[in-house]
């Protein structure tokens, strides 16, 4: 079955908790946690002490998605605050192999992400130590985007080279489009904008656990 993974970067600053409670309440089966630099992309968001206290509270795991430049530095602190997932993009360079050892010998599961205009090769020397592949459907930086349809034949590409692993999309995905990436080879749906802004978030994302 598809995991959907509410992205609480549109949720209600002043109700992070309520919010992330309303979407663990309506089944989501991870919690996104965005974290931007203000470099790597022209945005800032969360940071580690955010991350340990949704860790308080959380039900599911947390999949925190690192748009910054030298995550290298923080990736003790992330881990430290109890990410459950932790990726990181290739288009930093640094040693992306020794980081994702890092992040998985601390018990967690590492991910390489890959901005839309980046290809697979770039993760392909990865495969093996990558848990998660993390294709994102729009330029990362905000939410609220129109899903690049030319990134589905990504997911594609890495399931007939075999990746095993999950493969998650992020920006842009509404109940209207999910299927289409699910029949590409989609594990791991993030969602911000159409899940917070549904009347029935509980509703929604039983209809798309049904999609797959
Ligand atoms: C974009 C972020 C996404 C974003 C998804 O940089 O990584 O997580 O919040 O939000 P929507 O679903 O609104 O595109
Ligand atoms: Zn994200």
């Amino acid at each position: 079955m598809i995991k959907i993974a509410p992205s609480i970067l549109a949720a209600d600053v002043l109700n992070l908790e309520r919010d992330a409670r309303r979407m663990m309440d309506a089944g989501a089966d991870w919690l996104h946690v965005d974290v931007m630099d203000a470099h790597f992309v022209h945005n800032l968001a969360y940071s580690p002490e955010v991350v340990r206290r949704l860790k308080q509270i959380a039900t599911v795991p947390l999949d925190v998605h690192l748009m910054m430049d030298q995550p290298g530095r923080y990736l003790d602190a992330f881990l430290d605050a109890g990410a459950d997932v932790l990726t990181i993009h290739t288009e930093i360079g640094g040693d992306i192999s020794a980081m994702l050892d890092r992040i998985r010998r601390r018990g967690a599961k590492a991910g390489l992400a890959l901005k839309p205009g980046t290809g697979i090769s770039a993760a392909l020397p990865f495969m093996d130590q990558a848990d998660l592949i993390l294709t994102m459907t729009v330029e990362p930086g905000f939410g609220g985007q129109k899903l690049n349809e030319t990134v589905l034949d990504k997911i594609a590409d890495l399931r007939n080279r075999g990746y095993e692993g999950e493969i998650e999309a992020d920006g842009g995905i509404k109940e209207t489009n999910l299927s289409r990436l699910i029949e590409k080879g989609l594990s791991v749906a993030v969602m911000g904008t159409a899940l917070y802004r549904a009347e029935e978030p509980g509703e929604m994302i039983g209809r798309l656990h049904q999609m797959g």
